[in-house]
């Protein structure tokens, strides 16, 4: 299963919440590659705490080089054995394995996206595919060629036919909303460029939804949530609690309005301190030791889960 994370805007917490959604899958048994797409800022090293490749791979080894064929393989890290988080590198007997292929320490954007580039991406993750159950792919930011690429490349022989599902992040704020709304439906837009690509439009369509980051949470109890959750919900005055329940409720219609409403949503993540402060996986051990939220690991779980769960991606 190939997945693709985007968003239109920077800072959405497309990295973040992809590479917890990958921790949360190898938790659950599977086996996951994390691909580093974001050629102009290729950070996912960082995240994994992989101080070697924090900003890329050096010396030409990353997807990026690989993609413009001056490396015949794209280098890989088993983040288990390469992480200098101790608590990472002991995720359980049960988990899967969970490697990163880095970009190019120095990349840069592409240009243009030629036949050549798109023919040795199919290999990669036709590659990539056959050996892991999910690929996850950190695409750059906004109407990119990295979409570009891969749009082209899930639209070609070898991979039309594999699932390949589109993660649109946006954070919880009309700017937001209108650009992920944008990124998608608009002119030269996802679904433009993927039919342009050979894409079906409503195939497209049904394989893509929308992850919502850092959600603030307001004061009063939602039904059937956990006591334990109160230390995660904002401490609010009686007026700013009803003002923001008022700009949910709007900020819901204009989702609603730009295609981006309740039934295209894969799921939300709460506002989590940590994240605020650091970026980094949500480990069960920072949940146990209290630095967490426990909902921040509950709703990475919740997306991987119904990020592999046939029933969520039936048509709309
Ligand atoms: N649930 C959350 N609560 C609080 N902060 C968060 C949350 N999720 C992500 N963040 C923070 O938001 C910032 C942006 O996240 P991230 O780098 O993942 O975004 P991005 O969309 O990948 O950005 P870029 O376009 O620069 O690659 C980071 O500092 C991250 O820790
Ligand atoms: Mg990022």
């Amino acid at each position: 299963m190939l997945i693709f994370s985007t968003s239109d805007k920077g800072g959405t917490g497309r990295s973040v919440t992809s590479c917890n959604i990958a921790y949360r899958l190898c938790l659950a048994g599977l086996n996951v590659a994390y691909v580093d797409f974001d050629f102009g800022s290729p950070t996912a090293g960082a995240l994994f705490e992989i101080s070697a490749v924090e900003r890329g791979v050096p010396g030409n080894r990353g997807v990026h080089s690989y993609l413009l064929g001056e490396s015949g393989t794209a280098h890989r890290v088993d983040v288990g054995s390469a992480t200098d988080r101790p608590q990472l590198r002991r995720i359980g007997p049960r988990a899967g394995r969970l490697v990163l292929v880095p970009g190019d320490e120095g990349g840069a954007e592409f240009l243009t996206c030629d036949n050549a580039v798109v023919t040795r991406c199919a290999e990669l993750l036709v590659g990539l595919e056959q050996e892991f159950k999910v690929v996850i792919v950190d695409l750059s930011a906004g109407r990119s060629v990295a979409l570009e690429i891969a749009l082209k490349t899930t639209a070609m022989p070898q991979l039309r036919h594999r699932v390949a599902r589109w993660l649109i992040f946006h954070r919880w704020t009309r700017q937001h909303i209108l650009a992920a709304a944008g990124l998608v439906h608009g002119a030269h837009g996802l679904l433009d460029t993927g039919v342009a690509a050979g894409h079906d439009k409503d195939a497209l369509l049904d394989s893509l939804r929308y992850v919502r980051t850092a959600v603030a949470e307001t004061g009063a109890e939602p039904a059937g949530r956990a006591e334990a959750d109160a230390a995660n919900r904002l401490a609010l005055q009686a007026p700013q609690d009803t003002w923001i329940r008022e700009q949910d409720a709007i900020l819901k219609r204009l989702a609603s309005a730009n295609h981006l409403g309740t039934i295209t949503v894969l799921g939300v993540t709460p506002i989590e301190p940590v994240l605020q402060w650091r970026e980094q996986i949500v480990l069960d051990f920072d949940v146990n030791n209290k630095i967490a939220n426990e909902a921040t690991a509950r709703a990475y779980a919740e997306l991987a889960r119904r990020l592999t769960d046939n029933a969520t991606w039936e048509r709309l």
